[in-house]
């Protein structure tokens, strides 16, 4: 198959695209670099420099048999204080690539949605029948291309599956390193544990008394190599004129402590942590119900979070050896 990615350049889509290519797939990354790195961009795929929202004149000549669609700017708080670029980004550039496909016969897409579009959700494990009601423009941006994704798929009969991620995690390793997290702005907690760990200014823990065991959020982490797979699986799925929504999470939670304590294990060094106050937006428990990908895509995660953290950790050190 020939696949288009968009956002190839940034983690889940540079670990995405070597999965693609390892399956025998032809891939065309588009990227923008407003946030990746062309050294990211797998060797073997082709890759240009553009924006989603500016496709059309190309789009056409590529033999485009399936898209799957990463590019998007993804920082909560920043969608907060700076809206417009989400709304624009997110969504207005993902309408300019559904309208390409469309005027262009391409019919499939896979899409990259979020937890965040669920926001503080009553029931745990979250379903993918449970009420959207997110809490950040980054969450509305990602309930919207979900909502066009079915218009589309009702009056046009493109064929979409959105794969709604928790929190992802992890690296795709190879002899030369490999492809991972490289945000200028990191805001994850995985990465940031490393750094203080690394040296870099301590953890700050935000947030030690939500209604949980020990105080701090739960969250449900998967690794980005399961994430990839179904990505894979998700593209054998698509059918034209359904629109399918599926989370992809490991289904159990892990406080911010019990991150920390595998972030010890797997460096043998204790996290040097920072009490702070909570951050605005985080509800206190996020966890996947993920019998849905397990039903569609025959999906199941298979790598733990020492997993995680041991190839995140890996990732991180071969970084700062490369300087
Ligand atoms: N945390 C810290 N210190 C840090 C970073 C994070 O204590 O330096 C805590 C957060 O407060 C939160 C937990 O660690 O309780 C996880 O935070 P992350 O920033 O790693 O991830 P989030 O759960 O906030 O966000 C993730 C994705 C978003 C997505 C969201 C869905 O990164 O894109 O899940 O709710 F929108």
């Amino acid at each position: 198959m020939r696949v288009l990615v968009t956002g190839g350049a940034g983690y889940i889509g540079s670990v995405v695209t070597a999965q693609l290519l390892a399956a025998g797939h032809e891939v065309v990354v588009v990227d923008d670099l407003s946030t990746g790195h062309q050294d990211a961009v797998p060797p073997g795929a082709v890759f240009h420099e553009l924006s989603t929202a500016s496709l059309d004149p190309v789009l056409g000549s590529w033999a485009i048999d399936a898209v799957i669609h990463f590019a998007a700017r993804s920082l909560v708080g920043e969608s907060i204080t700076e809206p417009s670029a989400y709304w624009r980004n997110n969504v207005s550039g993902t309408l300019a690539l559904l309208d390409s496909m469309r005027a262009h016969g391409v019919g499939s897409i896979v899409f990259s949605s979020s937890a965040a579009t669920y926001g503080q959700a009553v029931e745990q494990p979250i379903r993918e029948d449970a009420p959207a009601r997110p809490t950040s423009a980054y969450g509305r941006s990602k309930l919207a291309v979900d909502m066009a994704l079915t218009d589309y798929a009702t009056a046009y009969g493109i064929g979409a599956v959105s794969l709604r991620y928790f929190n992802v995690a992890g690296a795709l390793r190879t002899p030369s390193g490999g492809y991972g997290e490289r945000h200028t702005t990191e805001t994850h907690l995985i990465p940031n544990a490393l750094r203080a760990v690394d040296g870099g200014p301590p953890l700050q823990l935000f947030g030690a008394d939500y209604p949980t065991d020990d105080g701090t959020c739960v969250r449900d982490y998967i690794h980005v190599v399961d994430l990839g797979d179904a990505h894979l699986r998700a593209l054998g799925v698509v059918e034209p004129a359904a629109h399918h929504v599926v989370n992809l999470g490991s289904g159990a939670g892990y406080s911010v402590r019990q991150v920390l304590t595998a972030v010890g294990e797997v460096t043998g060094e204790e996290v040097p942590v920072i009490e702070a106050p909570r951050r605005p937006g985080d509800p206190p428990v996020l966890v996947a119900s993920n019998a849905a990908a397990a039903q569609l895509l025959g999906w199941r995660p298979e790598r733990d979070l020492n997993r995680m953290v041991a190839d995140a950790w890996e990732f991180h050190r071969f970084g700062r050896a490369a300087g």
